[in-house]
């Protein structure tokens, strides 16, 4: 059997600790070795993301490393030298899917020994997670968590090197790291990162111990990146955070969202949009620098997770449904042509029915765009994971369809409202199910297609609404 080498663990008392030392930059080059270029030379990677987009853009973080030492982007698994599965904790369903990726390397991995599995992201900060591949998946070579990807190439070349199994995952990160590479999954739209990790403890949620004390980018180094996507050619930036509103709060020298978000709107990228958004401390200063600014999008994805206020309190979000409201008739005024998205909730531990239909009330009321519906899933070592759940699995099913028709009755209406109006698409490519027809994204953020060559891709082109789907509408493009 192979050695096991175990530098690290998640341990959670640590990643739920906030009381420690500031942070500070790293600016230090990545350095290849020359054992891992030679390594490297003509092998694939491929990386399996799930999860939300801060996964994703770490996933270009290890791409830009990978091909920084010389690997080159495999199609997928089977094609691969080394395949790196990027995890997501945030409910059951997704730790599942995982654990099916796993068993599929497993079998590969049996045909061809010399392949490298590695294993990181939200999943692997949980010490569960860590027990059982360090007990029970042993065709794992390599498992590293969110907080030190910037040392992939490092840990890579000591696996090659000592071919033991290697894990590292640190409980919580004292860095930010800049200077890193990155390959973007995207040749038009960028996501940048504002900040890291999460200071909010939602009961019922596992990303503060996953991602660590909040820890936001000097606004120089985020305008920089940002500059250089806009000369670069980039259409349209996401700036990412978990809790955007709370950028530069850690800093300590006046930093705020709002001055950031004007900041890079400034700089003339074409599209700026930007999530998550809490809506605890979403401020007017914000909500005026989003109407004031064209460029802006007015698409704000602010989760609402409930709509009665003793279930809001247990889930510790800090606002009720009648400051919810307030704050979404605010943005409505100030802000034209708003589209709101959201997350929901349903069956948190002890909900009843009329608690439910308060949030059902709340859906009616804001007439959101569009909303992710999930089933309450217990997280280990969460507080909402301890209290009393009495509602049946059933219920909670019958209750999430009720609100999926819900939700899709209001979408239907926003959508049917777009028809014979004329909107801006950047154009992203061509439909997956023709290919004579392009696709793209309205700034409200539905997805519209319409008839039109293909080097309009990358462009902004003005599309006339035609019919409108649940998901998608049909258009016609309008020549000036
Ligand atoms: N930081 C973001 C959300 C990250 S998680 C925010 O606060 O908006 C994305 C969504 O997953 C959450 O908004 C919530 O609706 C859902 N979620 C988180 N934990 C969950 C759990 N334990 N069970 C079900 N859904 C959950
Ligand atoms: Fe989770 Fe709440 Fe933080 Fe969002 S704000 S990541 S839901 S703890
Ligand atoms: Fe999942 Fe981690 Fe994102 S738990 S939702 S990948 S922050």
């Amino acid at each position: 059997m192979r050695p096991i080498v175990i530098k690290n663990r998640p341990i959670m008392s640590e990643e739920r600790d906030r009381r420690f030392k500031d942070f500070e930059t790293l600016r230090s080059e990545v350095r290849v070795s020359e054992r891992l270029l030679k390594a490297a030379h003509g092998k694939k990677y491929y990386i399996r993301t799930y999860g939300c987009q801060a996964n994703v853009r770490d996933e270009e973080t290890m791409a830009g490393l990978l091909a920084m030492a010389g690997f080159s982007k495999a199609e997928d698994e089977n094609q691969a030298d080394l395949v790196i599965v990027n995890t997501c904790a945030v409910r059951e369903n997704a730790e599942d899917k995982v654990f099916g990726e796993i068993g599929l390397l497993k079998s590969l991995k049996e045909k061809r020994p010399d392949m490298i599995v590695a294993v990181a992201g939200c999943m692997i900060q949980q010490a569960h997670v860590v027990e059982a591949i360090e007990k029970k998946y042993k065709s794992i070579d390599l498992v590293f968590g969110t907080h030190n990807i910037h040392e992939l190439l490092d840990m890579l070349d000591e696996v090659l090197a000592t071919h033991t199994r290697l894990i590292d995952v640190r409980s919580r990160s004292e860095v930010v790291p800049e200077n890193l590479p990155s390959v973007r999954t995207e040749r038009f739209k960028a996501f940048v990162n504002i900040m890291y990790g999460c200071d909010k403890f939602c009961t019922y949620c596992i990303v503060p111990y996953t991602r660590g004390k909040e820890r936001s980018r000097q606004s120089a180094d985020i305008l920089k990146e940002c500059a250089d996507l806009v000369q670069a050619g980039y259409q349209e930036i996401t700036l990412l955070g978990q809790n955007v509103n709370a950028y530069g709060k850690d800093l300590k020298d006046g930093s705020s969202f709002a001055s950031l978000l004007e900041n890079v709107a400034k700089l003339g990228i074409p599209r700026l949009r930007f999530m998550t958004s809490h809506p605890w401390d979403f401020s007017d200063a914000m909500i005026d620098v989003i109407g004031q600014y064209p460029n802006i999008m007015p698409a704000i994805h602010l989760p609402v997770q409930s709509g009665n206020d003793l279930i809001l309190r247990n889930m510790g979000r800090r606002y009720t449904s009648a400051s919810y409201k307030d704050l979404v008739d605010k943005m409505k005024a100030k802000i034209p042509g708003l589209a709101l998205t959201t997350d929901i909730i349903v069956g948190f531990p002890g909900e009843t029915e009329e608690q439910f239909m308060d949030t059902v009330e709340m859906v009616r009321y804001v007439g959101y765009d569009g909303c992710f519906t999930f089933i309450y899933s217990p997280r280990v070592g969460t507080p909402a994971a301890k209290m009393e759940d009495n509602v049946t699995d059933e219920e909670k099913h019958r209750r999430f369809s009720l609100l999926l028709k819900t939700v899709e009755a209001e979408a239907e209406k926003r959508a049917d409202a777009m028809v014979g109006k004329t909107v801006s698409v950047l154009v992203d490519g061509t439909s997956k199910k023709n290919d004579s027809v392009l696709s793209g994204y309205a700034e409200n953020g539905k997805l519209i297609h319409f008839q039109g060559s293909e080097d309009l891709v990358g462009k902004i082109v003005k599309v006339h609404i035609l019919e409108s789907h649940l998901y998608s509408m049909m258009g016609e493009i309008v020549h000036d």
